[in-house]
């Protein structure tokens, strides 16, 4: 990434931009084209619901969590009829109240979610969700894959899903600021009506010019993620996809039994393979306990926003991490709790992911 900021619209960065595209579609597991926008993740989602979504058409949007939240709110800015389907925080979606709320809204138009609520630490059943769409009819799936694109096997055609949205900073270990979109046919014939006004973020445009022919960006791209996206696409494909899959799986298991021998109980009913959501017990703040973690010990661990702020903590296990980044985690949230008076016998939590580890 550090490399000079080519021309870009000269050969070298075609030639980088060519692999990236064709390693994209590896990673997505699709035929489609995998477009790359400059913009974090809710770049992508906006591109999304502008590009193959029309002002006053229904669009469903399970509402579990912070980022089922950030589309409903998409939707509205845009004119989008967004109809919620609310999902308690820490429960998964299910498929039969999709399905009841379907046919209470036959003109549906689009059923937008998360594929992994990473404020929650949950997944939701993506491939449940889309047989209930697709036996609706011409309905598209817009599914946000943030933190499930290269984390837990989502295969965008296998599965049908429509829209699949996945950002640079998760599995793909880059910084923040790249969006990826990938859009099915029958997506791309939905865009055909015209969509909502939008400016840059059209999907539409963005096609014409990143085909396998053009190898371009609309507009001046941000090129040195780019190059990083290269080399990290490299990564991802030499480890290949089963073990990708295989060690999110692993790392999160571990985490999960780290956190329950502590005492501490998981917050997702179906807790997602990028992040572990645990319940704080009430007497310890999950505010202090973040302080106390990265003043104390240089650990930072995510938090609870909106409602569950102060009473969850969770641990981070989307891309560029190994075991001992959830030994790491585990001991300090051991420290931490002991520091603010809750009992836990030091090296429970660390011994149970251990096991999990070494297996
Ligand atoms: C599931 C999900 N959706 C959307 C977003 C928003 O992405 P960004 O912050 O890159 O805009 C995130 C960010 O963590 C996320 O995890």
């Amino acid at each position: 990434m550090s490399v000079d900021a080519v021309y870009h619209r000269g050969p070298l960065f075609k030639e980088v931009f060519g692999e990236c595209w064709e390693n994209l579609r590896w990673l997505f597991q699709t035929e489609n084209a995998v477009l790359t926008l400059a913009g974090s993740g809710t770049a992508g989602l906006e591109a999304a619901c502008a590009s193959f979504i029309q002002p006053q058409e229904k669009a469903i949007v399970i509402r579990g969590g912070k980022f089922g939240e950030r589309w409903f709110k998409i939707c509205q800015s845009l004119g989008i009829r967004a109809i919620p389907l609310d999902v308690p925080w820490g429960q998964a979606a299910q498929p039969a109240q999709l399905d009841a709320l379907l046919q209470l809204h036959p003109d549906t138009r689009a059923v937008l979610w998360q594929a992994s609520e990473t404020s929650t630490g949950v997944v939701h059943p993506t491939q449940e969700l889309v047989q209930v769409v697709r036996a609706r009819g011409d309905i598209l799936t817009l599914v946000d894959g943030i933190t499930a694109v290269g984390v837990y096997d989502l295969p965008q055609d296998a599965l049908d899903i429509d829209v699949l949205v996945c950002g640079s900073q998760k599995a793909l270990m880059l910084p923040p600021g790249l969006a990826f979109v990938s859009a099915s046919e029958r997506a791309w014939r939905a865009g055909e009506r015209g969509g909502c006004p939008r400016y840059y973020f059209s999907l539409q445009r963005e096609r014409e010019q990143q085909t396998a022919k053009l190898q371009q960006t609309a507009f001046t791209p941000a090129i040195s993620l780019i190059f990083g996206l290269r080399e990290s696409l490299r990564m991802l494909r030499e480890e290949g996809l089963a073990p990708l899959f295989a060690r999110h799986d692993q790392l999160a298991r571990a985490a999960r039994a780290g956190g329950q021998a502590m005492g501490l109980s998981l917050f997702a009913q179906k807790p997602s393979h990028a992040t572990t959501a645990l319940s704080l017990p009430a007497n310890v703040d999950g505010n202090a306990l973040g302080k106390r973690l990265r003043e104390g010990y240089g650990v930072t661990l995510g938090g609870g926003q909106d409602q569950l702020k102060g009473k969850i903590v969770r641990i981070g296990h989307v891309g560029y991490f190994g075991p001992f980044d959830i030994i790491t985690a585990i001991s300090a949230l051991e420290m931490g709790l002991c520091d603010l008076g809750y009992s836990v016998t030091l090296g429970q939590g660390v011994g149970a992911a251990q096991a999990v580890l070494r297996s």
